[in-house]
């Protein structure tokens, strides 16, 4: 089959920006779902991806595609949300890394801040086009909402003091882009998109915006992508988390970008131990416009086609790792050189999980979080007076629920020196703990600290060297 113009998958868009610009409250706005309220602390700790059909595009932008008098050619966008929090750099890059566009949420009472930066950063280094979504025009003082109204002309509604504030507040972000080396221009004054980036005024409150935001993610593509986004055969295919569901056991969340997978194939992903060859069970999508995140009803599919996000369940899958390719073992396949192939990727996540002789035990959800927590704790912020906190070894690492077998493997810190005894402890990021690992570290005297936000774990760890000093 040859790749056409009539034959265009759905582009992958990534969501990125500073930590709470609205990234996923303008996707919730979008989806009319309430993500980011079950959020722990309101922050981003993980990747998600939503699939957006073009009908239902068409029907919420409407009025922009009249005014600009565009069709769509795209089947829909499949987007992923990404963290903005700083100790999430490995699951923006991630994220980037996957995408065809992007879309950069700036707060415009804020102009461009530290990971906004980081994030040009990564997308000049990919070559990906993007938008940029000045977010929170709400706040704008005397804001008139006009969700119904492309944003141009709710722009045009409001009162000259309110036009006076945006565009000082847009002229400053266009300087600061400026500073950049990018050039911006507000989409619908925009003449030449290869020369100026597209800004669009948005609001994930009042919902301004929103329509002109989908409109122009939906037709950017076909201008400035076109052969990026024909579809073709050859399997593009990578994982992005891989956790535990009840009733479902383990399973992987995977991106599509190209190609097809199938119920029953033979599967090739990279694991801690060495490369995991499996056979597909199942392949379930969450319902459109729900993201994989949140439990939904899953659709289960006999085979789907990308560009697209899906769960796979299949044994021994425990020990995948995020961030690996995954191959189909065909009949005209080499099996032992994809499974050389597939391992390629752990070399830089090794390096990472370098172990010590003296240092804590951490404990993550998945390999994604698990990178992040280990590089958080490598460079673990500032202190009250701005000075950089002391990094805190780790000695061990485990993935999922605490174990008996991860505080067995904790326990043999308690032999070594007296000076390391503040190490005898595991941090574990979003994992529960199970009874017998409960009761195996009462006995022995491990403390497990939990938590939700990885600082959280720094300040239990802190606290703990303050305890054993005094
Ligand atoms: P991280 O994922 O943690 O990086 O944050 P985020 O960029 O996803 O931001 P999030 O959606 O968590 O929103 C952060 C805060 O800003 C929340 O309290 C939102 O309610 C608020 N917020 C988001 N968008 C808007 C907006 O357009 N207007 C106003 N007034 N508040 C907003
Ligand atoms: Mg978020
Ligand atoms: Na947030």
């Amino acid at each position: 089959q040859k790749k056409s113009k009539d034959n265009l998958r759905c582009p992958v868009v990534c969501v990125l920006g500073h930590v709470d610009t609205g990234k996923t409250k303008i996707l919730d706005k979008i989806r009319r779902t309430n993500v980011q309220d079950g959020e722990a602390g309101g922050i981003t700790q993980q990747i998600g991806a939503s699939f957006f059909p073009i009908d239902a595009i068409t029907e919420k932008t409407r009025p922009v595609m009249e005014l600009h008098k565009v069709e769509y050619n795209v089947p829909g966008l499949l987007i992923i949300d990404t963290p903005g929090h700083e100790s999430f750099t490995n699951l923006r890059t991630r994220g980037s890394s996957l995408c065809d566009l992007a879309v950069l949420v700036v707060d415009i009472m804020h102009g461009l801040e530290p990971q906004t930066i980081e994030s040009i950063g990564l997308l000049k280094k990919r070559r990906a086009p993007f938008v940029i979504a000045l977010n929170k025009i709400d706040r704008l003082y005397g804001w008139e909402p006009h969700p119904e109204l492309p944003v141009q002309q709710a722009l045009e509604m409001q009162a000259d003091s309110v036009k006076a504030e945006f565009q000082q507040r847009y002229d400053f972000a266009v300087r600061q882009l400026q500073e950049q080396g990018l050039n911006a221009c507000v989409f619908y004054e925009n003449q030449d998109v290869r020369t100026f980036l597209n800004v669009v005024p948005t609001s994930a409150i009042s919902g301004d915006g929103m329509m002109d935001l989908l409109f122009l993610l939906s037709t950017l593509p076909a201008k400035m992508l076109i052969d990026k986004i024909m579809y073709h055969e050859n399997l593009e295919c990578t994982v992005l988390e891989v956790k535990a569901i009840e009733g479902l056991g383990t399973t992987m969340d995977v991106i599509v970008v190209n190609g097809k997978l199938k119920e029953k194939q033979k599967i090739v992903v990279c694991g801690l131990e060495g490369p995991i060859v499996t056979q597909i069970r199942s392949l379930l999508t969450p319902q459109p416009m729900k993201e994989m995140r949140v439990k939904t009803p899953y659709i289960h599919h006999q085979e789907i086609k990308g560009a697209i996000g899906v769960k796979i369940c299949a044994n021994g899958i425990e020990r995948a790792l995020a961030g690996s390719n995954l191959y189909v073992v065909g009949e005209d396949d080499d099996e032992e050189e994809l499974k050389d192939e597939v391992m390629k990727d752990l070399g830089g996540i090794l390096k990472k999980v370098k172990k010590n002789e003296d240092g804590v035990y951490v404990q993550a959800s998945t390999l994604g979080s698990l990178e992040a927590l280990l590089e958080f704790l490598e460079r673990p912020g500032e202190d009250r007076d701005g000075n950089p906190n002391p990094p805190i070894p780790v000695s061990g690492i485990g993935i999922g629920p605490v174990s008996k077998y991860d505080v067995m493997r904790c326990g043999v810190m308690l032999e070594r020196e007296r000076e390391w005894e503040a190490y005898a402890c595991i941090l574990a990021f979003d994992v529960p703990v199970l009874p017998d690992a409960e009761r195996s570290a009462k006995e022995i005297g491990i403390p497990i600290y939990t938590a939700e936000i990885i600082y959280h774990l720094f300040d239990a760890f802190t606290k703990r060297v303050a305890d054993i000093k005094a």
